[in-house]
């Protein structure tokens, strides 16, 4: 009886166990693929002690996401950021595509997003792999340049709707990205464009979140 208890015990502590390892490693649905506008960034934010205003839609990161948990998963054991462990070839294409436009120390950028979402994916993207896949998903589609195309670039007064801005994006992506806005003062400002990929980070996907922008209010391009 004894024996069985604790054979019982044994099973229901590993099975926690198994949980929580689950949990910690991550498991997530899809990614997230999130693309800034420095401009906006460093206007709402007070930590831009070195503000690079860059005009062109930088790297925030490749977040490993859950459809019913928005703020899931984060911070995952895994492998600690390794500077090492981003190709030598693509760092100064790093610099351009994912700098820190906020202190300037794109090396730190890079560490925090990996440690934050890049470790809960591990085992499909290695941090190798991780930088690699992130830098040919911003090459795959240019931002600003298709914005610009739909004469909508950045402008002190004008402000156009959700779907005008969505509209030129999903036509020439083939799908549905989600926009992210900050707010100074009443003032509703784009802040992100995010494309959303399957678990396997290769297959571009429709987005199906709700907007991080108020739909109803006009959106400022600055
Ligand atoms: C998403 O989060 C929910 C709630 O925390 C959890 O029950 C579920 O297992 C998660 N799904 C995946 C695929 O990680
Ligand atoms: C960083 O990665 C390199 C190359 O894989 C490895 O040789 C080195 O030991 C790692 N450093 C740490 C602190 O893990
Ligand atoms: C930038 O951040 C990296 C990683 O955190 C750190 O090792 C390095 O010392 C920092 N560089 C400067 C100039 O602060
Ligand atoms: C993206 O398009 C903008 C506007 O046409 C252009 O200035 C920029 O060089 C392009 N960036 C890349 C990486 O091709
Ligand atoms: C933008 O317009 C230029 C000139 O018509 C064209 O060459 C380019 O392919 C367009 N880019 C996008 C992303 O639609
Ligand atoms: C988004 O799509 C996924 C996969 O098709 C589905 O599981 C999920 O429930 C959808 N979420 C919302 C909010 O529609």
């Amino acid at each position: 009886m004894g024996k069985l208890k604790s054979s019982l015990a044994f099973l229901v502590l590993a099975f926690a166990f198994f949980l929580c390892f689950i949990m910690s490693t991550g498991s997530y649905d899809y990614f997230q693929f999130v693309q800034q506008w420095p401009p906006t960034n460093c206007r709402v934010r007070t930590k831009c002690s070195n503000p690079r205003p860059l005009q062109y839609f930088t790297i925030h990161g490749l977040w490993p996401s859950n459809y019913s948990n928005p703020k899931m998963p984060s911070n995952c054991i895994g492998s600690q950021f390794n500077e090492s462990r981003v190709y030598p070839y693509l760092r100064p294409k790093l610099k351009i595509s994912w700098p820190d436009v906020e202190s300037g120390n794109d090396t730190k950028f890079w560490e925090g997003e990996w440690n934050k979402h890049g470790t809960c994916s591990e085992r499909i993207l290695n941090q190798m792999q991780y930088f690699q896949r992130s830098q040919a998903m911003w090459k795959s589609h240019n931002i600003s340049e298709i914005l610009k195309n739909a004469s909508i670039v950045p402008h002190p007064t004008q402000t156009w709707t959700y779907s005008d801005i969505v509209s030129p994006i999903k036509t020439a992506t083939k799908k549905t990205p989600l926009l992210r806005c900050k707010y100074d003062k009443k003032t509703q400002l784009l802040y992100e464009v995010v494309f959303c990929y399957g678990y396997n980070a290769l297959k571009h996907i429709d987005c199906n979140r709700t907007a991080g922008c108020r739909n109803q209010q006009a959106i400022s391009f600055q």
